[in-house]
């Protein structure tokens, strides 16, 4: 069994250390990321139906995290199926597969977990269901780890773009919460700071989850990495005035063009950067490139239940029964972007063939 002990996060506010998502006494434990940052809680789960809910309900959220929840699913639903033949076991893995992508549309990541568990349990050299169930384990364990692995080297390719006292306008929760531990566009920023940059973090609160307020600015000051909340709305402000050097963000989906899906807001900002000669970057790992998707119009966008955006922490501050739309996600066309950073380098416009080349690197060096 691997130990839940990660390298930092909380290690400083809290005196305990731990990843976003582990494996432990045959249970997946997460952090419940509704609670934060008021409250600390590390639920356990011993069935994939339940890890599609905390999917759903955002108990745990970010693409990579959840697909590494994915892969824990689908070890679960491995471990629930009676079946005694290696068809009917693979056949039972399929129906929880779709249960498990069901659960949240944009994110790629999640369908990336399932499909790569269900090829590892369709590997012909496991002949017995119960040879199936240990090697998973293994492949879940081993996406967990690599996630990590893969953020780490992201953030030291971004860090080369980040100068020396930089202000770095930030949408979202990309940090070791989103991640398994690290973190996406705030594994850049980690990088950088670890450099002995010194950087300074404009954090939007991201409405209406709240992502920015209530998990960035606390990873943040877990870290000591200077920063200062910000309503969304007072981006535009911050760029116009000259007190923004850089926009970073994550994704959820990469389409094949360079078109990037991403939190609510993140196209706001993108619009914004350009129009003010501020550099603008999506970070994101090669799972969460998807190339079957020739443009982000082909994205699909999550819609969330309207009390998301009629309620704030369980105060209602709408009318009732007011109409409300509420898409998580926005897409960026490319030509907002300045560049990608992935583990494998940034990818520079025209993007389809740089993209092409970094998920291929990723996937040779995975071989
Ligand atoms: O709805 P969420 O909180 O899951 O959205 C998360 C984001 O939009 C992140 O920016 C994205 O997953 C990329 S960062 C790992």
């Amino acid at each position: 069994m691997r130990s839940p002990l990660g390298e930092r996060f909380l290690c400083q506010g809290l005196g305990i250390c731990m990843r976003t998502i582990w494996w432990e006494d045959n249970f997946v434990r997460m952090i419940d990321q509704r609670l934060l940052p008021g409250r600390l809680e590390v639920p356990a789960y011993n069935n994939y139906q339940d890890v599609a809910w905390t999917i759903k309900e955002m108990v745990i959220r970010g693409a990579p995290a959840i697909g590494a929840a994915a892969g824990f699913g689908m070890v679960l639903a491995a471990r629930q199926s009676q079946a005694t033949t290696r068809a009917a076991l693979l056949a039972d893995l399929e129906r929880a597969g779709d249960v498990l992508r069901a659960a949240r549309p944009t994110a790629v990541n999640l369908s990336w977990g399932v499909e790569r568990l269900l090829r590892r349990a369709q590997d012909p050299a496991l002949e017995t269901p119960d040879a199936i169930r240990v090697a998973m384990l293994a492949e879940a364990q081993a996406l967990a780890d690599e996630d990590v692995e893969v953020n780490k080297r992201m953030g030291r390719n971004g860090a080369a773009v980040i100068p020396d006292g930089a202000r770095i306008l930030h949408h979202c929760n990309t940090g070791s919460l989103a991640t398994v531990d690290y973190g996406t566009a705030l594994g850049v920023v980690r990088a950088a700071h670890e450099e002995g940059k010194r950087v300074h973090v404009w954090v939007d609160e991201t409405r209406p989850r709240l992502q920015g307020a209530r998990l960035t600015a606390w990873e943040l000051m877990q870290d000591e990495i200077p920063m200062t909340l910000i309503a969304d709305n007072a981006a535009g402000l911050l760029m116009r005035t000259g007190q923004v050097d850089v926009v970073l963000y994550g994704a959820d989906r990469v389409a094949a063009n360079g078109d990037v899906a991403n939190k609510v807001g993140s196209y706001n900002v993108a619009v914004l950067a350009q129009e003010n000669g501020i550099p603008c970057y999506s970070v994101v790992p090669t799972s969460t490139i998807d190339l079957n998707l020739p443009t982000g119009d082909d994205i699909p966008i999550e819609q969330r239940p309207a009390e998301e955006v009629t309620m704030v922490g369980g105060v209602r501050i709408a009318p009732e029964h007011v109409a409300v739309y509420n898409p998580a996600f926005d897409v960026t066309p490319h030509r907002y972007l300045t560049g990608i950073i992935t583990e494998e380098g940034i990818v520079y416009p025209p993007f389809r063939e740089g993209l092409r080349r970094v998920k291929e690197t990723a996937e040779a060096r995975r071989r």
